[in-house]
């Protein structure tokens, strides 16, 4: 039930109507038993500060934030947490104690505890990491800060390669084609393979001994993750990185965090019913 006492959190993004996080975010608080309630708002492309300012004078509880705000709304609130300074994106905002807002980048933390969700940790492991856009650079960032020994990033353009590179620190390389053979980790964090059956990489450098991860979830079973699978590896579908960065955005906002089963059921039923 719906009251005067409700909480109010969103995600605003543009387009927004296609988003699963009114989804994910309505069966955590339900599974919780908190009494929030969560809405998709579309924000105009450039409107990404005025959102913020909105977020401040309703008091929303909690933000989500998607393409093409990212950035704006890291320029926009009072503080940021590590990542989200280092990455300049911001995909959650959480208003603090007096009243000012922390922003704060979900993504790479939520790719990492997905994998340790699955049985692998990153530390002391090498990574080939494919692509790096948005979703890559979070990664790379969020694999260095979780100790992983080698980053080796491999992508079509080469300078946002050596953006992704620099956020690894240290550990960060450019990636050659013999890092997909050498590594632990593999992580397709490209669009590649998203509704369709094209793959990011030769499959035939796989091995059985590899972790390969997908970031795209639909379709759950991509094939490159069926070439990993066919190669000996063990894949990681791309729906845990989903929903344990939308669990950490719970986590952030409200001090609890969800099951992250019921959160990938809740998925996996918005996606069955657009796509049947
Ligand atoms: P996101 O925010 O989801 O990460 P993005 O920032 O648009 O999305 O990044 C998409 C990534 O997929 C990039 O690494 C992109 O490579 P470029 O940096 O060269 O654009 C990669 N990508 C998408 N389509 C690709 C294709 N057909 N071939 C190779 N790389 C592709």
């Amino acid at each position: 039930m719906i009251s005067g006492a409700t909480r109010v959190a969103a995600v605003i993004g543009s387009p927004v109507h296609h988003s699963l996080s009114p989804a994910l975010h309505n069966a955590a608080f339900a599974q919780l038993g908190v009494d929030w309630v969560y809405v998709a708002l579309h924000v105009a492309p450039g409107d990404g500060q005025r959102a913020v300012d909105a977020m401040r004078t309703l008091q929303i509880s909690g933000l989500s934030v998607t393409m093409p705000h990212k950035e704006a709304v890291a320029a926009s609130v009072d503080e940021l947490d590590p990542a989200a300074a280092a990455l300049r994106s911001v995909n959650t905002v959480v208003p603090q104690g007096d009243g000012s807002l922390k922003g704060y980048s979900t993504d790479g933390a939520g790719f990492v505890a997905s994998l340790a969700a699955a049985g692998h940790e990153v530390h002391g492991r090498s990574v080939c990491l494919l692509g790096a856009g948005g979703a890559a650079r979070a990664i790379a960032d969020a694999l260095a800060r979780s100790g992983a020994a080698r980053v080796a990033v491999l992508n079509r353009t080469l300078a946002t390669a050596q953006d992704a590179v620099q956020l690894a620190g240290s550990v960060g390389v450019l990636g050659v084609p013999s890092d997909l053979r050498d590594s632990d980790i593999v992580v397709n964090a490209t669009s590649i393979g998203m509704g369709s059956d094209d793959l990011p990489c030769d499959p035939s450098a796989l091995r059985a001994g590899q972790v390969v991860a997908d970031i795209v979830y639909h379709p759950r079973h991509t094939a490159f993750l069926r070439a990993a699978h066919a190669a000996g590896a063990t894949p990681v579908d791309g729906l845990g990185m989903l929903v344990h960065q939308a669990a950490l955005q719970q986590q952030l906002w409200h001090g609890h965090l969800p099951d992250v089963q019921v959160m990938a059921v809740a998925a996996e039923r918005e996606l069955a019913a657009r796509h049947q």
